[in-house]
């Protein structure tokens, strides 16, 4: 068991730093030199993916922010309409075509059960169905038409973290080839989002050596009552992410929420014994998201940004610096906050790796 640790207290910890050669993996002969095209390996026709014209994601949990990161990019990029659901909410809505959708299931495990039968009604419905998953040979590996893998290696820890980084640098790829087959991406955008995952591996490097600097803060708050994270565009699901993994593993209740809905709400539970963590990364709208952070500070609320840019500091009580990376920024900011949400967890000397009541992979609905 210590040796599949590999000298790290927890799996939770050893794969969070296992991060960069996961998405070296992830990436590793997909991209071309130039970082103008992908290669994915995808086998559905090209005539097909041209005519499609809604993509429904479906996922549950960690993969289900992945999918509404995938969203964000798909909607922008790919000029396509794509909705996310929850896989156990799913049903096939009987006014869409199904020869133009296109079903993405987003399944570290490959296993999930709400996953598989939200995967099978939209078979049933004669949609097409493309799966995203880190295991080889899974079920849903079998059941999709088709499969592109994450290639994170395989992730002991009950809480996710390695599979949500590579499964958001995939779709990205994906996002790229499915523009560039739809001729709806620009060449400078393609390329934009090649060079941003290139520098993803390196980038969260830059977040891992600022370890001790996050363990501090995290020990700071690790007695507050209730944490709120706050982002928007992609910072949204980054928010939901961060929230769920505090959630899981520390028993601390933790929400994410778009940062413009904060004010319809939430904001009557901010109080100074409730830290808000805003994610202000480059492209999700730091400038609106900080009068939301102003909003919170007049109620006394300790604020935690996260940021690239040096310019948010003195709007918040601390700052997790992110390098610059362009749009996957927000994802990188994800890693600081796994870290956060680690060593909140770790002062408490929770069960990190096995949460109470959690598994890794859930087989029933
Ligand atoms: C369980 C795990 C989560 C995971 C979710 C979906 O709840 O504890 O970490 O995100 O299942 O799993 P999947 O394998 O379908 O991505």
């Amino acid at each position: 068991d210590a040796a599949g640790k590999g000298g790290y207290d927890h799996y939770m910890l050893k794969e969070i730093h296992e991060q960069p050669p996961a998405l070296r993996q992830a990436i590793s002969g997909r991209i071309n030199e130039l970082a103008t095209s992908v290669d994915l390996d995808v086998d559905l026709p090209e005539a097909y993916l041209q005519s499609v014209e809604e993509i429904q994601i479906i996922a549950c949990g960690t993969s289900y922010h992945a999918g509404l990161y995938a969203a964000e990019l798909l909607e922008e990029h790919a000029d396509v309409r794509v909705s996310v659901e929850i896989a156990s909410e799913y049903t096939f809505n009987g006014g869409r075509d199904p020869w133009r959708t296109l079903v993405l299931a987003i399944t570290q495990s490959g296993e999930t059960a709400d996953t598989l039968s939200a995967l099978r009604e939209a078979k049933r419905s004669g949609a097409r169905t493309l799966a995203l998953t880190n295991t080889l040979g899974s079920t849903v590996t079998r059941e999709a038409d088709d499969t592109v893998f994450i290639r994170a290696g395989p992730e002991i820890g009950v809480a996710a973290t390695k599979t949500f980084v590579s499964q958001v640098a995939t779709v990205t790829l994906l996002t790229v080839y499915l523009g560039q087959v739809r001729d709806s991406i620009s060449t400078e955008n393609a390329s934009e989002l090649l060079s941003s995952v290139r520098d993803l591996p390196g980038a969260v490097q830059q977040v891992l050596d600022q370890e001790q600097a996050i363990k501090e803060t995290a020990q700071a708050y690790a007695d507050s009552d209730s944490f709120f994270y706050i982002g928007r565009d992609a910072g949204h699901p980054v928010a939901l992410e961060s929230a769920l993994k505090l959630k899981e593993i520390s028993y601390d209740h933790a929400e994410g929420f778009p940062a413009g809905e904060l004010k319809h709400g939430p904001l009557a539970l901010v109080t100074p014994n409730t830290p808000v963590i805003a994610l202000l990364t480059e492209q999700t709208r730091p400038e609106k998201t900080l009068n939301n952070v102003k909003e919170v500070k007049s109620r006394g609320a300790p604020v935690i940004g996260v940021s690239s840019d040096p310019a948010t500091t003195s709007h918040v009580d601390t700052t997790f610096d992110i390098p610059q990376c362009g749009p996957m920024e927000p994802v990188v900011a994800n890693v600081a906050l796994q870290l956060f949400a680690y060593y909140i967890a770790n002062e408490k000397d929770r069960s990190i790796d096995k949460p109470r009541n959690l598994a890794k992979s859930v087989t029933v609905e």
